[in-house]
C-alpha cells in the first residue's frame, strides 16, 4: 500500500473559515493558547490559570471602552426588574433595555435583538437567544432555524404580520453559547413584561431553555410539547404551549409530525 501523502497545510483563510462556521467567532482572550501542545518530555507539567467559562468583553476594543462594568448579578437582576415593570409601552421598554448595561452578553453582541412582528398579535413566539443571523439583522429568528419557522407559522395561516417574535435573552451570547442562568435571570424581567404588554392569547415557547425558563417547568420538550400551561402575566392568565425549537427540527426532522399536532392546537385555541 502506498504512504498516505501528506495533506497540504490548510491557509489562515480557510482556518478562520472553519472556525466561523463551526460558531467561533469572536476572541475570549487577548493571547492565543495552544490547547494541543504537548509538554516537553520531562519537562515539568503547565499550569495554567483557571479560566471561567464564559467569555468576557475584549478589553481596549476601541468600540467597548468607556463602557461601565456590569453591575453584581443581584444588583442586575433587581435593576431589570425595576427597569421592566416602570415600562408603559413596547417602545420604552426597548429603549430601556438598549440603555441597559446590567448583562455582559450586550458588550459581545453586535446589537439588541429586541422582537419582529405584530405587537397587536394574538400569539407570540419565543425562543432562547440570537444566533449570528438575527445579531447581524437585529431581527429574532432570520436565519434558518427562522425560514422554518415562517415556514411553520405559514402551515397554520400566520406570519410576521400576525404573530409577534422575541427572545428570553435580546443579545447573541458569543459563538452562540448557552446563556448562562445568570444571563436568563437578568434578562427575565424584560421578557416576562414584553409578554405582559403584547398581551397574546397563546404564547408559544420554543424549545426547552424558553419553556422552562417561562413557564417555571423543570421537566425537558419531550414531556412539555404539546401541553397546555397557564402563564400568569400578573394581571391576567395567558395559554401557553411549548414545542420543539425550529433549530431541533431542522436536526431532527422525524420530529416534525409533532410539531404538526402543536401547531394544529395553537390554531385550534386561536380559533376558539
Ligand atoms: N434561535 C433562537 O432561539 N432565537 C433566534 O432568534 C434565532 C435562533
Amino acid at each position: 500500500m502506498p504512504p498516505p501523502t501528506a495533506e497540504p497545510a490548510p491557509s489562515i483563510e480557510q482556518l478562520l473559515a472553519f472556525y466561523l462556521e463551526a460558531g467561533v467567532d469572536c476572541a475570549l482572550d487577548d493571547e492565543p493558547i495552544d490547547r494541543l501542545a504537548e509538554p516537553e518530555p520531562g519537562s515539568p507539567p503547565i499550569v495554567r490559570e483557571a479560566r471561567a467559562p464564559v467569555a468576557r468583553p475584549i478589553p481596549a476594543a476601541p468600540m467597548l471602552s468607556g463602557l461601565a462594568e456590569p453591575p453584581a448579578p443581584a444588583a442586575a437582576i433587581a435593576s431589570a426588574r425595576e427597569l421592566a415593570r416602570t415600562a408603559p409601552s413596547l417602545e420604552v421598554l426597548r429603549e430601556l433595555l438598549e440603555k441597559f448595561d446590567g448583562c455582559a452578553l450586550r458588550s459581545t453582541a453586535s446589537r439588541l435583538v429586541f422582537a419582529d412582528g405584530n405587537p397587536k398579535a394574538r400569539v407570540m413566539f419565543v425562543g432562547e437567544a440570537p444566533g449570528r443571523d438575527e445579531d447581524i439583522e437585529g431581527l429574532p429568528f432570520v436565519g434558518r432555524s427562522g425560514k422554518l419557522l415562517d415556514r411553520m407559522m405559514a402551515a397554520i395561516g400566520l406570519d410576521r404580520s400576525k404573530a409577534y417574535i422575541a427572545n428570553v435573552i435580546p443579545w447573541r451570547p458569543p459563538g452562540n453559547r448557552t446563556p448562562t442562568p445568570q444571563e436568563t435571570l437578568i434578562c427575565l424581567p424584560f421578557i416576562q413584561r414584553q409578554i405582559e404588554l403584547v398581551d397574546p392569547d397563546v404564547l408559544v415557547t420554543l424549545g426547552n431553555p424558553s419553556t422552562q425558563t417561562l413557564l417555571g417547568t423543570r421537566e425537558g420538550i419531550m414531556r412539555t410539547r404539546g401541553k397546555w400551561f397557564d402563564y400568569n402575566t400578573g394581571s391576567r392568565v395567558i395559554r401557553a404551549l411549548p414545542t420543539f425549537h425550529p433549530a431541533y427540527l431542522l436536526r431532527s426532522p422525524s420530529y416534525k409530525r409533532m410539531s404538526w399536532q402543536d401547531l394544529r392546537a395553537i390554531a385550534k385555541m386561536l380559533a376558539q
